[in-house]
């Protein structure tokens, strides 16, 4: 698959084999995160890979998120919102490496799934995260036991103007 076909081809996986990520593998996806931009280069993120099935219990108690606990591993993206450079870029940037991590698992035959469901000051306890940390998504990822639809997407033109809005 091109690149392209790749990002196009990619679908939010919430069921999952019962199988681990190989360590080399998952090496590729953190590192595919770790090449990506951020503002100035500062990369004001952590990311925490939760692997431990009691971890990952405790982490699927929402309406939206039951799915964590069959994942192979949860990453939970942690901002720096504090940075005095770049502060204010650092969920865009967060948000960009952990997108990248998606991108890269799906080319590897790894579905993934953002998640906005949690509780920040819950899992920050659990976690042992810095009070000025920022959680900005949890990202569960492991071999996909679906096959998920395409989901509908608003018209280009709806989403798109040139040269002005
Ligand atoms: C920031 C963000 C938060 C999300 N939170 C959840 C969530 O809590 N639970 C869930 O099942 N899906 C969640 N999703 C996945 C979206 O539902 C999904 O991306 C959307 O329906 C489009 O489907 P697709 O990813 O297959 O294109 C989230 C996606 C994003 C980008």
């Amino acid at each position: 698959m091109s690149l392209v076909d790749v990002v196009l081809s990619r679908r939010s996986i919430r069921r999952y084999e019962k199988r681990e990520i190989p360590k080399d593998v998952l090496d590729k996806i953190l590192e595919a995160g770790r090449q990506a931009p951020s503002a100035a280069n500062r990369q004001p993120y952590h990311f925490i890979v939760i692997t431990d099935y009691e971890i990952k219990k405790k982490l699927s108690n929402g309406m939206f998120n039951r799915f964590i606990q069959d994942s192979a591993i949860t990453i939970v993206g942690c901002a720096n919102t504090h940075d005095i450079l770049t502060g204010k870029w650092a969920v865009v940037d967060t948000s960009i490496s952990l997108q990248n991590m998606v991108i890269a698992a799906w080319a590897l035959g790894i579905g993934s799934c953002w998640i906005g469901d949690f509780k920040e000051d819950d899992i920050k306890q659990l976690l042992k995260i810095p009070d000025k940390r920022k959680i900005v998504a949890l990202v569960s990822f492991g071999y996909p036991a679906e096959q998920s639809h395409q989901r509908k997407k608003k018209a280009i033109e709806e989403l798109v103007s040139y040269n002005k809005f």
